[in-house]
């Protein structure tokens, strides 16, 4: 490692030996973290690309219960997929899963390296490392915005992409690749936080530039605020619903309620529910159909619900009025 970090109170062999024995006592036990199988692996990066966390776990069981290997999963339908990805978000991370299944069942074999790995849809530099470091030991680095601020405070700096990649690799442990870079991860989640860092409790605070004091914390782009409202119209166990374009660049071909433009005074109000999506906090009116004109959409049968590919919004809405469990 030779860009900058405080070394004086050791070299770089100490800031991996420690980073490593603090991972190996405090790393939270998840669920994807007992298994080395790239089926396991995979599904687990792709969860946690855009989603936290506390979301990802208890659907990835439930996920790799449904679609118990590559080749149950390349063979499934794409809407079955994405009914059992509903309330993740960001579909698209989904349908490239599904056709990176087959690909993959075509092949009959897993890629063996990064390189290989990224060649599949849906996989970046970042989740090809984090694939093949955890899986076959590779040693190449992870960079995400957890890793990428660890960085800037360590050194103090800020860094250009290309040289936060350049440095993470340097820093990696070559030994046990697919450790450090769950342990930057982690350090970055729990410890090295935005805002206020937890300094005091990191393993890694003697190499560190900043110690807390630099500006390395991205702030959080602020939340915007919006009304939407959307039409529940039911009928002899059927209800509305509309499906979204395929071409959408959000949520494409899923189902969700006929939405409305404006309330009307006569308009019934059932109930209000908070939603939010990536940078926007709705809250989300939804109108009695029974007044409600040509409000679009098709009548789809309660009954086949469970398998349809619902927006996470949808179920919500449908959960509330309990037409749904
Ligand atoms: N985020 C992305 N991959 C992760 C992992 N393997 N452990 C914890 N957080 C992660």
């Amino acid at each position: 490692m030779k860009s900058g970090a405080r070394v004086e109170a050791g070299g770089p062999a100490d800031l991996r030996g420690a980073l490593l024995a603090w991972y190996g006592k405090n790393r939270r036990d998840l669920p994807w973290r007992n298994s080395r199988d790239p089926y396991r692996v995979w599904v687990s990066e792709i969860m946690l690309q855009q989603t936290r966390v506390a979301v990802v776990i208890p659907r990835y069981e439930k996920f790799l219960n449904k679609f118990r290997s590559v080749e149950k999963l390349a063979s499934a339908r794409v809407a079955s997929v994405l009914a059992e990805w509903s309330g993740l978000g960001y579909y698209r991370r989904a349908r490239n899963l599904h056709a990176a299944a087959k690909m993959i069942a075509r092949a009959g074999k897993f890629p063996k390296d990064a390189e290989g790995w990224r060649e599949l849809p849906g996989i970046g530099r970042y989740t090809a490392a984090a694939i093949s470091s955890i899986v076959f030991n590779e040693a190449v680095a992870v960079l995400d915005g957890n890793v990428e601020r660890v960085l800037r405070r360590l050194l103090g700096r800020s860094l250009s992409s290309a040289e936060s990649w350049k440095v993470a690799q340097e820093m990696l442990d070559h030994a046990r690749p697919g450790d450090f870079n769950q342990a930057m991860m982690e350090l970055g989640a729990t410890i090295c936080v935005p805002g206020q860092p937890l300094c005091t409790e990191c393993p890694i605070q003697r190499f560190c530039r900043t110690r807390g004091c630099g500006k390395a914390g991205a702030s959080k782009p602020r939340q915007l605020k919006r009304q939407i409202e959307f039409v529940l119209a039911t009928d002899d166990g059927c209800v509305r619903l509309v499906r979204r374009s395929t071409d959408a660049s959000l949520m494409p071909g899923m189902w969700e309620l006929p939405s409305c433009e404006a309330v009307g005074s006569t308009d019934e109000v059932l109930f209000s529910v908070r939603h939010s999506i990536t940078v926007t906090d709705f809250n989300v009116r939804v109108i009695a159909g029974k007044g409600i004109p040509a409000c679009g959409g098709t009548w789809v049968k309660t009954s086949r619900l469970s398998g349809l590919p619902l927006t996470g919004l949808a179920k919500k809405i449908l959960r509330k009025a309990r037409i749904i469990l």
